[in-house]
């Protein structure tokens, strides 16, 4: 039986009782997306899923994205990555590390992600979190000047800019000209509204955002870090460390994510050996595009 429990946590819902390689059906996709909206984090746990189904699953949350570090994309599966420490690339510690700054998928694109979904297959006996900030309540606990001025402001992003916390790694490098070219600087409201809730969030303000509108680029980048320091505070984060068979699956456009910095192992049979399957969707749930219909 299906069962979906909030986490004892700033955001986040557990879910049980459900197997995504038999059932896809609208009742429960409509229950799982309710349950994403009112959480911003799910983790979905006991799956055990082959690409193929948990491709199929991740087409009910929208159209999946082929990243624009083509290099990275699975070869059978463009529109999926994988994540860890177990391929030779990963041995580029600027490939590895490259998420484990906060950020928000595809916010360096006109149209961003609208969902992220990690599915977990090798677990790192330590380390190895995503950690979620819930940008909902952030954006609810600003003062009320800040939020206003929040309100009217519009953010540029371009891929690999950022300003650095110093627990923060560097964005995975694009390679060539090709991929420079896919992504030139987007723009995007600070403030966003979500489209299936209505609620305000403040939306990506970690990597890639570096400019304001009608304002000096130095104020903007001051003021840009300072929303961010005030996103991360520990009381508007969740960090998940994952067990074998979770999929975990996110709001991208209510929440910021980090992973954290992920060590080599010696082996794959290591206890530090990660490896997750990413997919990030843009758009709406099938089961919402139907209703908007
Ligand atoms: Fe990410």
């Amino acid at each position: 039986m299906l069962t979906i429990e909030p986490l004892d946590a700033a955001c986040g819902a557990q879910v049980r009782g459900v197997d995504l390689t038999r059932d896809l059906s609208d009742s429960l996709m409509r229950a799982l997306t309710q349950a994403l909206y009112d959480h911003r984090v799910l983790v979905i746990k006991d799956q055990r899923l082959d690409k193929a189904s948990y491709y199929r699953f991740g087409e009910q949350w929208g159209d999946p994205i082929a990243h624009v570090l083509d290099h990275m994309r699975m070869k059978d599966f463009p529109a999926m990555m994988t994540i860890g420490n177990t391929e030779e690339r990963d041995k580029d510690d600027t490939v590895r590390n490259g998420a484990a700054l906060w950020h928000t998928d595809q916010s360096y694109e006109a149209v961003p992600a609208s969902a992220t979904m990690l599915y977990s297959v090798i677990v790192p006996r330590v380390g190895g979190q995503t950690h979620f900030a819930d940008m909902v309540a952030a954006y609810e606990a600003l003062d009320d000047e800040t939020r206003d001025r929040a309100d009217r402001m519009t953010v540029g992003h371009l891929y690999g800019q950022t300003r650095l916390r110093a627990d923060e790694y560097a964005v995975t490098p694009l390679q060539g000209d090709r991929q420079v070219e896919a992504v030139p600087t987007c723009w995007h409201p600070l403030v966003r509204v979500h489209p299936v809730t209505g609620r305000k969030a403040l939306y990506a303000v970690g990597h890639g955002a570096f400019r304001i509108r009608g304002m000096d680029d130095a104020e903007a980048s001051d003021f840009l870090f300072r929303i961010k320091e005030h996103c991360v505070q520990p009381r508007f984060v969740y960090a998940h460390g994952y067990e074998v068979g979770d999929v975990c699956i996110f709001d991208t456009l209510s929440t910021m994510h980090r992973a954290s910095p992920i060590g080599l192992p010696d082996s794959i049979d290591d206890d530090r050996a990660r490896l997750l399957w990413r997919i990030s969707v843009r758009g709406l749930p099938a089961v919402h595009r139907a209703a908007a219909a």
